[in-house]
């Protein structure tokens, strides 16, 4: 426990006949947290709650959600103020470092990323094993997972320098893998990165240049790429982290915990809802049709994609900053009378005006306008949930950081309500009935 926890009285349990006083824990804001570490020995009773709805798996000083507010906060910042005033590169380091950098820490910073962009000649080779119908996911569930193949000088997790020099390495090198998967689906020969452009603008360079001319960076494109990357860097507990917070915790290297969140964020139910969400209103497809698709989410047929989250339960923040990103890009690039612009606006109305979804306090989440954008931007939808991955990357490793740099830190290692059979003994096939 950090010294920005302190006790704050105790709870008691009645149980079994016994009473337990279970310590209460206060951190800086949100709820307090009852310590129950040594329920089982007073009890030999777990608790239950599966999806942990419920429960605080670990400590953590990187983000604070409201979900009631609708507030996002990064080491105590929040997210409007950073997509607004901030970039990527500098949130990344106020999410490893926990300050925003003053210019020279920034200049430093910046170029440690920039002199790790590029990977190994050899490394091109893995995409070569792939179908070039291949889902970019399953691309960079592989791929990045590979990368503890061959950087042996950064696997020792007990070294904070090799985890620093990971986390660099990681943040640096996801948009040209990502980049790479996106080209070798569409069959364009891959692209350098260019030390002389920012991460951003890079990573478009890298996605939609081609040997055959010169590209020059849509200077709106990069600043809604950078503040699309900025709203997706981090996120508390999801899944995805917790996730590569449990794969750490056994002590595997930073890469191989990378490749478990990005097959976890891969969920259509978490990252992957950004690609169903811009599938969904292509189904949709006119304002006239939407009456019928709510009645279809009434009915239970189908959900309503880039709609409701475990934790908001007021507008996510993100959203809104979201969807004026969706309003910049089309004025620039796109059609602003984008039809499924018009229908996701249309639905967004519908639903926070409907019963149904104001008693389940479901609103528009980081996903439901990010799929317009994306496509806008020249984005094959089997790319979203990549750019998620390429964003949340920076979350993940800081998260992890913070985790292995716990001296109390220890591996996961959930119980159960069991439910099988109890013993029983083996039976000869000749005895079967
Ligand atoms: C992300 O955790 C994070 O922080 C994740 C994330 C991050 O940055 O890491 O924010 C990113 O994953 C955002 C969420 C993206 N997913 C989607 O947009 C998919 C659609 N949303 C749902 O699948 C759902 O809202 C979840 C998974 C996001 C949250 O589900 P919960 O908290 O488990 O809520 P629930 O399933 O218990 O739903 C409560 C009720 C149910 O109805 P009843 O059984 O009470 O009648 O609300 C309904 C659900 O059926 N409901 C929906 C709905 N989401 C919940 N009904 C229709 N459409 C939806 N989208």
């Amino acid at each position: 426990m950090t010294d920005q926890t302190k006790a704050a009285g105790s709870a008691t349990l009645n149980y079994g006949g016994k009473t337990v006083d279970l310590p209460v824990l206060s951190g800086t804001t949100g709820p307090d947290v009852i310590d129950i570490r040594k329920l089982y020995g007073a009890t030999e009773a777990f608790t239950y709650d599966p999806g942990f709805t419920s429960t605080a798996a670990c400590e953590s000083g990187l983000t604070f959600i409201d979900g009631d507010k609708g507030t996002l906060l990064h080491r105590g910042y929040p997210i409007d103020q950073l997509a607004k005033h901030s970039n990527f590169v500098e949130v990344c380091h106020l999410l490893l470092h926990g300050e925003l950098p003053t210019a020279s820490e920034y200049e430093s910073f910046e170029r440690s990323i920039t002199m790790h962009t590029m990977l190994h000649s050899q490394f091109d080779r893995f995409f070569e094993g792939f179908r070039r119908d291949a889902h970019p996911m399953a691309i960079m569930v592989g791929t990045v997972g590979a990368l503890s193949a061959f950087y042996h000088d950064s696997l020792d997790i007990h070294d904070p320098v090799q985890r620093n020099i990971s986390a660099i390495r990681l943040i640096a090198k996801m948009p040209t893998i990502a980049a790479r998967a996106f080209k070798y689906s569409v069959g364009q020969p891959f692209i350098h990165p260019k030390n002389d452009l920012n991460y951003a603008e890079n990573f478009l360079r890298m996605c939609f240049a081609v040997p055959a001319e010169e590209y020059e960076v849509n200077p709106v494109l990069a600043k809604a790429m950078d503040r699309i990357f900025i709203l997706h860097a981090d996120h508390e507990q999801n899944a995805s982290t917790s996730t590569v917070r449990l794969a750490g915790s056994s002590g595997a290297n930073p890469f191989a915990c990378i490749a478990a969140g990005i097959a976890c964020l891969w969920g259509p139910s978490h990252g992957g809802a950004n690609e169903e969400a811009l599938n969904m209103l292509k189904e949709i497809g006119t304002p006239e049709k939407i009456p019928e698709f709510i009645a279809g989410v009434k009915d239970k047929r189908y959900k309503l994609m880039g709609f409701g989250h475990r934790v908001y339960k007021n507008y996510d923040p993100r959203a809104k900053v979201m969807q004026e990103s969706a309003n910049e890009v089309l004025a620039a690039v796109g059609d602003p009378n984008d039809p499924l612009f018009q229908v996701a606006k249309e639905l967004e109305q519908v639903a926070l005006n409907d019963e149904y979804f104001i008693e389940r306090k479901l609103y528009p989440n980081v996903d439901f306008y990010s799929g317009i954008t994306l496509s806008a931007m020249g984005f094959p939808t089997t790319m979203f949930t990549v750019l998620f991955a390429l964003a949340r990357t920076v979350g993940w490793i800081a998260q992890w950081q913070e985790m292995m740099a716990d001296p109390s830190q220890k591996i996961g290692r959930p119980r159960q309500l069991y439910t099988g059979p109890t013993e029983r003994d083996y039976v000869p096939i000749s005895q079967r009935g």
